[in-house]
């Protein structure tokens, strides 16, 4: 199979026969520059350098002749033949990635237990979410409250996005989906990406995960982008609960855990709660942390309430991690913080 190098980064990807240039690089994880994956735009535009590639769609993006006699094509609309070398555009961080506005469709809701429900969204074939691992959109539509919620997918497949729901009373998106208001097929308005808690472009260190409940969101897209990117860096997921031993999606962690050696996986069995005081949360970390004699070379991430949050930053501060090491994302406490 084709092998694609793309230049400055020097990021190479495989290129399977039946997939566009573009596809193939985003579903290696490779930030990829884009916009309509379908021959409109032109954001795809970038320069062979050499290698023999081949047109699979046509394209309504007019080239100029002077970008076609440099070797410029849309990775969309082409695939590989050869190994080639491409001079393409990245994002590098969030600050390179635009705010989109998408008309998307309900594909599947799940129940996962009493207090989740798994939504899957899928996104036209001509306007797909570009996003970064970690971050959130929000949901809404006619007559339906809005709601922001971490996706919690990998940004490899741009069509199909996951999302968990947690049963919060008083939350007007939450109490739509779980009193039944959002049906297979309906419409919803999402707007996004935002957020500054991603996985960087490159996995440079080992990482530590530790999520409560439906922090867990997030980690899922930081794993499946990780996977994606195949990174040889350690993987530690910590996982707490509003009740004890209740983790949902725990067979998937376990099948992480279980394929992949550099990936490590721990359910915290105990009811971690909210009335967690910070003295307890931070306790809850210290017992996490005593595990990794290398924590001053770890990336950290923790999507958990407030109260834990701010555990973790001052936790990690006495420890001596560098700002950009820790990555917090508080999350809504939902029914538990009554
Ligand atoms: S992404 Fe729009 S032309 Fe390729």
């Amino acid at each position: 199979m084709p092998k694609v190098k793309v230049n400055p980064s020097g990021k190479t990807f495989v290129a399977h026969t039946y997939e566009s240039v573009l596809q193939a690089g985003l579903n290696a994880g490779v930030a990829l520059e884009y916009g309509c994956s379908n021959g409109n735009c032109g954001e795809c535009t970038a320069r062979l350098i050499s290698g023999e590639i081949c047109k699979i769609r046509h394209h309504d993006f007019v080239l100029s002749e002077q970008e076609k006699l440099s070797g410029h094509f849309p990775m969309c609309c082409y695939q590989a033949e050869s190994d080639l070398v491409i001079e393409a555009i990245e994002a590098s961080g969030v600050a390179d990635i635009p705010l989109q506005k998408i008309k998307v469709r309900v594909k599947k809701i799940e129940q996962l237990n009493e207090q989740i429900i798994q939504l899957h969204l899928r996104t036209p074939r001509s306007n797909r979410l570009r996003f970064m691992a970690g971050q959130s959109v929000k949901l809404g539509g006619e007559g339906i409250p809005d709601g922001i919620y971490q996706v919690a997918s990998c940004p490899c497949d741009d069509m199909n996005l996951y999302f968990h729901i947690p049963n919060i009373p008083g939350d007007g998106f939450s109490e739509y989906v779980f009193e039944g208001g959002l049906a297979k097929s309906d419409e919803l308005d999402l707007r996004g990406p935002k957020g500054r808690f991603v996985l960087g472009a490159d996995i440079a260190r080992p990482l530590l995960l530790i999520s409560w409940h439906t922090g867990f969101a997030s980690m899922q897209s930081l794993i499946e982008h990780a996977i994606a990117v195949e990174t040889e860096k350690d993987v530690y997921l910590y996982r707490l609960s509003p009740i004890a031993n209740d983790h949902y999606l725990d067979n998937l962690c376990r099948a992480w855990a279980d394929a992949f050696d550099n990936i490590n996986y721990t359910p915290l069995p105990d009811r971690y709660t909210l009335m967690s005081e910070a003295v307890e949360g931070e306790e809850t970390l210290r017992n996490i942390v005593r595990r990794h004699d290398d924590i001053l070379n770890m990336e950290v991430y923790v999507a958990a309430p407030p109260s834990l949050t701010e555990s973790a930053k001052k936790l990690f501060r006495e420890l001596g991690l560098q700002e950009n090491q820790v990555h917090l994302e508080p999350i809504a406490l939902g029914f538990y913080d009554i």
